[in-house]
């Protein structure tokens, strides 16, 4: 504890009695400015005073002053509540960030900055909130009119009176933490859309010229097969196989072409390619796949298809490796002004959250279909639990008008 001490005893000085008493009381002036100084920056907890019946020791709630120090010169909003979410306190901080006087701030309702959506997801969370605290996100509205994205934290105070704070609040600025993300998210679309035009090139090259030769290359063993008689035995056996291989080849490579951008997509769209692509993966795999779609009426946009297209890849590349399913349904419709794709398996099924804590682990497939579907403006949702299969859906907005021309 540091504690100010009494003013200095003036009678030491030397000098003529005036100009003793002048420098006795510029002393003194200075003792009670720095005494003030230390006050205000919590470094004094007490303050001692001399007078006529000897030293008094006046306490400043020394800990809780240092904290108020703290809680001001922060970088974050800080504010105590009542139960009714009327602010009790708020620091400078907060104040700046909803450009409200703090003066006006105590004693108003906090649900004033509030979205009518984001006061009831806040009135939720209160109750989870009261036994060991939560975060959420939310957008303050300005005393300006302006939006400020923000994380508030809530943990709940002990309370010992009616008029006592019982909920405390930090809340923090996501302005540049959004940027952030969007910068990122538009770097990650760039980088999928260089890939895209990648695979489409590869897939052409591969369609055009290696699957082309392979066919030429089919044809001709066909005919020396054909050429080669009976009394050939083995050689005409060899001649056979080969062709029979070269036939598999050129499958492969057409199916790899497909895989890399099926020109289906391009040319007849979404649904016809995901019929292509359930048949595919059900003659591979031997997992049955029922088709449930609602057919569109007109063509998506090419970057709606393509996304929805890459998602079902996935999450049939997922069904395939993790899932021991043996049933998989694929169900494309619209919904509103969203068109929604659904991905069920009634296989074994995974933790979603415990997966999602696991991050850095080098899984990308639930990420990019996120990914995707965000850019796009959409969501995608996980629902799955051990043993009970899993529901990949992703709902994305149609252009505005409800659909594409065609
Ligand atoms: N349909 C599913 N059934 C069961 N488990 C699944 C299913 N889909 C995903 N998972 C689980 O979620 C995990 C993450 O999937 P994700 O697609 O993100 O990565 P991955 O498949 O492991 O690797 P990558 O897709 O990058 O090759 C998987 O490892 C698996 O444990
Ligand atoms: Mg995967």
């Amino acid at each position: 504890m540091r504690a100010a001490a009494p003013p200095a005893n003036d009678s030491a000085h030397g000098g003529t009695r005036p100009a003793r008493e002048l420098a006795g009381l510029r002393a003194r002036l200075a003792d009670a400015e720095e005494t003030l100084r230390a006050i205000r920056g919590g470094e004094v907890d007490a303050v001692v005073v001399a007078g006529k019946v000897g030293s008094q020791v006046f306490t400043l709630q020394g800990a809780e002053h240092a904290y108020r120090v703290l809680i001001e010169s922060m970088n974050e909003g800080a504010l105590t509540l009542k139960s009714d979410k009327m602010i009790l306190y708020a620091n400078q901080c907060f104040a700046r960030m909803v450009k409200c006087p703090l003066e006006q701030l105590t004693g108003t309702s906090f649900r004033r900055f509030l979205s009518a959506e984001d006061r009831a997801t806040l009135r939720r969370l209160m109750k989870r909130a009261a036994k060991s605290g939560a975060k959420i996100q939310v957008l303050l509205h300005a005393g300006d009119g302006s939006q400020l994205p923000v994380q508030i934290s809530i943990r709940p105070l002990a309370t010992n009176g009616i008029n006592r704070a019982a909920i405390g609040m930090v809340v923090t600025d996501l302005t540049a933490a959004r940027r952030n993300e969007q910068l990122l998210r538009a770097l990650t679309h760039r980088v999928v859309q260089v890939q895209e035009t990648e695979r489409g090139r590869v897939a052409l090259e591969l369609h055009d010229h290696i699957t082309q030769l392979l066919c030429a290359v089919l044809v001709r063993s066909q005919v020396l097969a054909d050429r080669l008689s009976a009394h050939d035995g083995p050689s005409k056996r060899e001649a056979m196989k080969l062709r029979a291989m070269l036939g598999q080849t050129a499958e492969e490579v057409e199916r790899i072409s497909r895989d890399l951008r099926p020109s289906v997509l391009d040319e007849l769209g979404l649904d016809a390619v995901m019929r292509d692509t359930s048949t595919d993966f059900e003659e591979r795999t031997g997992v049955s796949v029922k088709l449930a779609c609602v057919e569109l009426t007109a063509r998506l946009p090419a970057d709606t298809e393509l996304s929805l297209y890459r998602i079902l890849q996935e999450a049939l590349k997922n069904v395939e490796q993790h899932a021991r399913a043996r049933r998989v349904t694929v169900c494309l419709k619209q919904q509103g002004k969203f068109v929604q794709l659904a991905i069920n398996d009634d296989g074994i099924g995974f933790d979603p959250d415990h997966q999602r804590r696991r991050k850095g682990n080098g899984s990308l497939g639930l990420l990019s279909m996120r990914e995707r579907a965000a850019y796009m403006g959409g969501d995608l949702k996980v629902k799955s639990a051990r043993r009970a299969g899993t529901e990949i859906e992703v709902r994305i907005p149609l252009p505005p008008g409800g659909r594409a021309a065609k």
